[in-house]
């Protein structure tokens, strides 16, 4: 089958959960192709729901990861995506309150990450919702508005670390026609 194995599955094995960065920016150009990647995942009814708040004000970045331990990492990262859902907008247009904006906006952030190392940089899914400390910090810091929740953060940047990639499918979490 390795020659199933083709470029694009490559990259999405070789996706790493990096924290630590180099302190040079991301191109312009790559954060506008990760923003397209973001918007390019699918959303349920196709509600579309997510904003994406681009973070690359290092003073703002150095607030934020001083604020809240969980966020250190974004004291070196150059550069972070939050994923962001009006959520109370949401509910009421789409008649959705089962929090299916929660997998839209995973989608959203997992395309991101994925386009991240195509592009030759790392990255790492920082949680947000449902983590109080971490809420209030984001919040109030990117001015979200009443209503609204993040998701998580794409922290992202060229990493300092070098991980194995992804291998192979754990035959015990598979199963077939049944669990
Ligand atoms: C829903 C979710 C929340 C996560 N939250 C955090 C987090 O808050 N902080 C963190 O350092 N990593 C976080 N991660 C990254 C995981 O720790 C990481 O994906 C996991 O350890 C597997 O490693 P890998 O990404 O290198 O394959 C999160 C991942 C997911 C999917």
């Amino acid at each position: 089958m390795d020659n199933l194995h083709n470029e694009t599955v490559g990259f999405i094995l070789a996706r790493r959960s990096v924290r630590s960065f180099e302190p040079r920016g991301v191109e312009p150009e790559k954060v506008s192709i990760l923003l397209e990647c973001g918007f390019a995942a699918p959303s349920s009814k196709n509600s579309q729901p997510c904003h994406l708040i681009v973070i690359d004000d290092k003073e703002l970045l150095r607030k934020m990861g001083n604020s809240v331990e969980q966020f250190r990492m974004l004291t070196e990262a150059p550069l972070a995506i939050a994923v962001a859902v009006d959520v109370e907008n949401y509910e009421r247009v789409h008649k959705m309150t089962d929090g299916t904006w929660i997998e839209d906006a995973s989608a959203t952030i997992e395309n991101i990450l994925i386009a991240a190392r195509t592009l030759g940089l790392e990255g790492c899914w920082l949680q947000v919702l449902n983590r109080s400390e971490r809420e209030e910090v984001a919040l109030s810091a990117l001015n979200i508005p009443n209503g609204a929740k993040i998701l998580a953060l794409a922290v992202l940047g060229y990493g300092k670390e070098h991980k194995s990639k992804h291998k192979g499918a754990p035959e015990e979490r598979v199963h077939k026609n049944a669990w």
